[in-house]
């Protein structure tokens, strides 16, 4: 495989007569998962719609490869942590559906209904940053916390409104701190982006953040929309902490030479598993997936009961959380993008590539607000919410924190797609919609009691409704 990121036009030169190379020694019938490894100085710049697409068709099919151990599958002297961590001794099993490696390719668990989907119960992960407990093998949730898998349709859109949110919400900090060195005295700011409320901080003239009153989001102001508990960045940062987590695959743009000083961190033979190319290929792939969309039903009876159960929904306070859209103003997705940080490529370290998501067919069907941006139909806010209390604590069952947020936060599940991708709930361990929303506690315990005060046609019309949030086939 191929590093990507060299300086000089010789070792461009060199780079690309290697790449020729080793393609065409690959036999028809290698055992490697990856024949051709991407090069990612071949996808500069804003690509063209055929360049795009290409990319999209690599990613599509790294997703589903099942890698092998002539990829680099397996690290026998390296955890599944995100920051590269050894490991004292090889493990007995390479495979254990508890620490890992758990699964052959990203779409043995991402496939409810379609490949970029869910997944069942059967494939749920046991995350533990793994630090503490790297090799526990035990479902015991003292070592780790167990997750549903969730889809990835509509993720670039996600990330892009997650970058726009958190660069407002920076702009409230600046001008905060500017307001507070002019005036000369603290300063309360409210922090609100897209018409989500974050809290607020205080700034005072001599640069101190107070962030005390900050709320659903880190204290850094930056949106991590990913993961049910909201504390990842971005697509990349994902890709990169999944392929080393499931599948010993390890990205040279956090494990290689100019970060570990060895080209094999793991120890297993294989050097430099992923390319920076490979990595932006998985991204554009799942960035490219289309937004569930709401389907009219055509069974009359169904669409009469939906229409109701959508202005259920509004009134109980369901869309406080779930917001019915979110206002995007540019579909342009560069990658690495601009809340890229350490363990992955970073804006502005690389040539720039930018994903022109607007080139996409999807793209033409979603409607815009009369700002002219577009209308994110996630039923989310990209928000972190305390979800589980005294009396409704079935979704208070993780023991352990994860990046500091605390074991009862969540972020708001988009219900796009919805429809398609039971189980529910983060552990995947509630069979219908009915038994997650009466689950519903915490900041959403008002809204969850509305729901249970209903009569059963109201509630059975809310649930036609959430049914119509499918995944297109
Ligand atoms: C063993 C099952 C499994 C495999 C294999 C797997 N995933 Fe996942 N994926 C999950 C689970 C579970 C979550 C939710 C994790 C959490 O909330 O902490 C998830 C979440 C994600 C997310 C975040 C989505 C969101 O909206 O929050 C991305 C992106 C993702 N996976 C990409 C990948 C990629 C790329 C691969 C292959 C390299 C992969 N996954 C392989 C189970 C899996
Ligand atoms: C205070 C914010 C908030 C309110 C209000 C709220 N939700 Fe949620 N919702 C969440 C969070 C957070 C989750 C993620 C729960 C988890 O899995 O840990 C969630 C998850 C869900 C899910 C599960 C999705 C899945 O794929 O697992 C459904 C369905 C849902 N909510 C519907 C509703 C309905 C219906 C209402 C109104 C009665 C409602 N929610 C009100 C925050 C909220």
């Amino acid at each position: 495989m191929i590093t990507t990121n060299v300086p000089t036009q010789l070792g461009l030169l060199l780079c690309c007569l290697l790449s020729t190379t080793l393609s065409a020694s690959e036999d028809p019938w290698s055992e490697k998962a990856i024949k051709n490894s991407v090069n990612a100085s071949d996808y500069q710049g804003t690509l063209e719609r055929n360049q795009l697409l290409e990319l999209i068709e690599a990613g599509n099919q790294l997703f589903s490869a099942r890698f092998t151990t002539d990829d680099g599958v397996g690290r026998p002297m390296a955890t599944q942590a995100i920051i590269p961590t050894k490991r004292k001794r090889p493990p007995r099993n390479e495979f254990s559906r508890t620490a890992g490696l758990d699964a052959n390719a990203c779409s043995s668990c991402h496939n409810v209904p379609i490949i970029g989907g869910a997944g069942d119960f059967s494939v749920n992960v046991f995350v533990s940053e793994g630090f503490q407990h790297s090799d526990f093998d035990t479902t015991d949730p003292q070592f780790s916390n167990e997750r549903n898998t969730n889809h990835l349709f509509g993720s670039g859109v996600v990330e892009l409104l997650a970058r726009e949110m958190s660069v407002t919400l920076m702009q409230q900090r600046t001008q905060a701190l500017a307001d507070a060195k002019n005036q000369n005295k603290p300063v309360i700011q409210a922090l609100n982006a897209k018409g989500v409320d974050f809290g607020s901080i205080t700034a005072h003239p001599d640069g101190r953040i107070d962030t005390a009153n900050i709320s659903g989001v880190d204290n850094d102001l930056v949106i991590r929309p990913f993961s049910h508990k909201g504390v990842m960045t971005s697509l990349r940062q994902f890709t990169v902490n999944a392929l080393n987590h499931h599948h010993g695959m390890q990205a040279t743009e956090r494990f290689g030479t100019r970060w570990t000083d060895t080209d094999d961190y793991d120890e297993d033979g294989i050097a430099q598993e992923i390319s920076a190319g490979d990595v932006s290929a998985l991204v554009a792939w799942q960035a490219s997936l289309a937004p569930p969309l709401a389907q009219a039903p055509t069974d009359t009876r169904w669409l009469e009961a939906a229409k109701q159960g959508q202005q259920q929904f509004d009134s109980i306070g369901c869309a406080d959380c779930h917001r019915t859209y979110l206002p995007l103003s540019d579909l342009a997705f560069s990658d690495p993008g601009p809340m890229d940080a350490a363990g992955t490529l970073r804006y502005g370290e690389t040539p720039n590539t930018v994903y022109d998501l607007s080139l996409l067919a999807w793209a033409e069907t979603l409607e815009k607000d009369t700002n002219g941006d577009y209308k994110i139909p996630l039923f989310g806010d990209l928000k972190r919410h305390v979800i589980a209390d005294q009396q409704v604590a079935a979704l208070g069952n993780e023991l352990l924190s994860q990046r500091f947020v605390e074991r009862n936060v969540f972020m708001t599940t988009e219900l796009w797609g919805v429809g398609s991708t039971a189980p529910y709930g983060h552990r995947g361990d509630m069979t219908t919609l009915r038994e997650v929303i009466n689950a519903h506690g915490g900041d959403a315990r008002d809204s969850r009691d509305a729901w249970k005060a209903l009569p059963k046609d109201a509630q059975n019309n809310l649930i036609a409704w959430l049914k119509t949030l499918i995944i297109k086939l």
